[in-house]
C-alpha cells in the first residue's frame, strides 16, 4: 500500500503563506491576495456606498458603552458589514477568509469563531494614531485582517499602515502601502500599529477573527 501524506484541508498558496507568516512572526503582508477584478468590484461598491447619503459613520474608539468618536485619535469613517449576507463583491473575500479562519485554527489552535468587519474610508487628512486592536473590553479580537482597496495608490498618497513588529525594539516599524489587493494580517494582541495621514481618499475592508463571546475567559 502506498502511504499518502494527509491532505491539508486548505491548498490555496495564499492561505498557506498567511498562516506560515502568522506562525513565524505573528504577522504577514500578502500582495495580490485578491485579483484585480475582485478588488475593483469591492472598491466600486465602497465608492458607491461612500457617495450615498447616509451609509458610513464616523469611526469610534472603544467598545460598547465606552465607544466615542475621537477624531483626534482616529478620523476615518466606517460601515459595518453583515457577515451573514455578503454582497456579490464581498463574497470572494468572505469565502477566502473562511478558509483562512479554518487554517489558522488548525495551525495555531486559536478557536476563531467568526469574522467581523467593516468598510473604512480615510478622507484626505485622516489618520488613526498608534493603538492595539485588542484593547480593554475587546479581548475577543485575536487576528486582524486589513484588505486594501486602492488600485491606483502611489508613494506620496500616504495612508500607510505602520506596524511595530518588535517588542524588544519598540521604535522599529514597517510601513505597508495600502495598495489594492494587499492583505495585512497580524495577531491583534501583539502589534501596535497606526495609519499614517492619508493624502488621497483611502479605502479598506478591515476586521477581526474573534472568539465566540462565551469562549472569553
Ligand atoms: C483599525 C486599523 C489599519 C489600516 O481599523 O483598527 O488599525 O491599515 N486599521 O486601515
Ligand atoms: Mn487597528
Amino acid at each position: 500500500m502506498v502511504a499518502t501524506s494527509p491532505q491539508p484541508p486548505y491548498e490555496d498558496p495564499r492561505i498557506t503563506a498567511v498562516v506560515n507568516g502568522l506562525i513565524e512572526t505573528g504577522w504577514h503582508v500578502h500582495e495580490n491576495f485578491l485579483s484585480a477584478a475582485e478588488v475593483a468590484a469591492l472598491a466600486a461598491e465602497t465608492r458607491a456606498l461612500w457617495a450615498g447619503e447616509d451609509a458610513f459613520r464616523q469611526a469610534g474608539v472603544g467598545v460598547g458603552p465606552t465607544l466615542k468618536v475621537r477624531p483626534e485619535i482616529r478620523s476615518d469613517y466606517v460601515l459595518w458589514l453583515d457577515p451573514t449576507a455578503p454582497t456579490p463583491a464581498q463574497l470572494p473575500y468572505v469565502t477566502l477568509l473562511e478558509q483562512l479562519r479554518f487554517a489558522i485554527n488548525q495551525a495555531l489552535f486559536l478557536g476563531l469563531f467568526e469574522f467581523e468587519g467593516f468598510l473604512a474610508v480615510y478622507p484626505p487628512g485622516s489618520f488613526y494614531q498608534k493603538h492595539l486592536d485588542n484593547f480593554l473590553g475587546a479581548r475577543h479580537r485575536l487576528v486582524t485582517c486589513v484588505l486594501y482597496l486602492n488600485p491606483a495608490w502611489q508613494p506620496g498618497d500616504g495612508g500607510e499602515l505602520r506596524l511595530y513588529p518588535d517588542e524588544a525594539a519598540p521604535e522599529r516599524f514597517v510601513d505597508i502601502a495600502p495598495r489594492g489587493g494587499t492583505l495585512a494580517c497580524f495577531l491583534s494582541e501583539r502589534f501596535p500599529h497606526e495609519v499614517l495621514p492619508a493624502r488621497q481618499e483611502r479605502f479598506s475592508l478591515t476586521g477581526w477573527f474573534r472568539l465566540r463571546a462565551t469562549d472569553i475567559l
